[in-house]
């Protein structure tokens, strides 16, 4: 437990990923600042993994404002698509980051090797970084969840954000851009992630 976290920067400018984390973090009393809120700048994702994009999204925010970080790094890894886009989920987007574009790329995609199998998951690592202590050292937590399911064509259902319509979890009928927030925060891969960095830091 680190019973000092009063206040968490989220080093996204993802306005999605913002609002469900704060949602996340709300029953903790933990102030939550955003990249955006306080002019941080998002860094260019140059690492080849989710663990290192997520820490190199918290590392330089928590250089930049000094504060307590948090870096999230997620994406869906389709399996017939040797686990694309993976860490480029928000490129095939484009610069305008339109999801329609992104996802009719992933349907083209599967229909050009006739694919069958159309499992698919989301996975979320979130990397916790303090800023620099008298020795210079910045002390690190990271934290991975997944969610696995199937995705369906046509898109449907205009919650959530990115992929979400058409990713259906596993043991659902309907796809998470289907589902109110309070459903998808249930089983989704950021609080699977989220569990697991809250038995850390904020359990007794
Ligand atoms: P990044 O972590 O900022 O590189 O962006 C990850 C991208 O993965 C997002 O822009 C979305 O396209 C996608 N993604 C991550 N989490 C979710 C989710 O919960 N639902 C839908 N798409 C997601």
């Amino acid at each position: 437990m680190y019973p000092n976290v009063k206040s968490v920067l989220i080093a996204s400018h993802n306005s999605g990923k913002v609002k469900e984390i704060r949602d996340l973090l709300q029953p903790f009393g933990v102030e939550v600042f955003d990249a955006s809120g306080i002019g941080i700048e998002e860094p260019e994702e140059t690492e080849p993994s989710f663990t290192g994009n997520a820490l190199l999204k918290a590392r330089a925010a928590a250089k930049a404002s000094n504060k307590l970080s948090l870096g999230d790094d997620s994406g869906l890894c389709v399996n017939a698509l040797g686990g694309q886009p993976g860490i480029y989920s928000a490129r095939w987007a484009g610069p305008s980051r339109d999801f329609g574009v992104a996802m009719a790329r992933v349907e083209q995609e599967l229909l050009a090797i006739k694919a069958s199998d159309y499992s698919a998951y989301f996975i979320c690592v979130l990397a916790l970084v303090w800023p620099e202590d008298a020795n210079g050292e910045m002390k690190e937590l990271v934290f991975e969840g997944k969610v696995h399911g199937h995705l369906r064509f046509p898109p449907k259902g205009n919650n959530g954000f990115g992929y979400d319509p058409i990713f259906v979890a596993n043991g659902q009928k309907i796809s998470f851009g289907e589902m109110d927030e309070l459903n998808k925060n249930g089983m989704s891969h950021r609080t699977k992630a989220f569990e697991k960095l809250i038995a850390e830091v904020f359990a007794d």
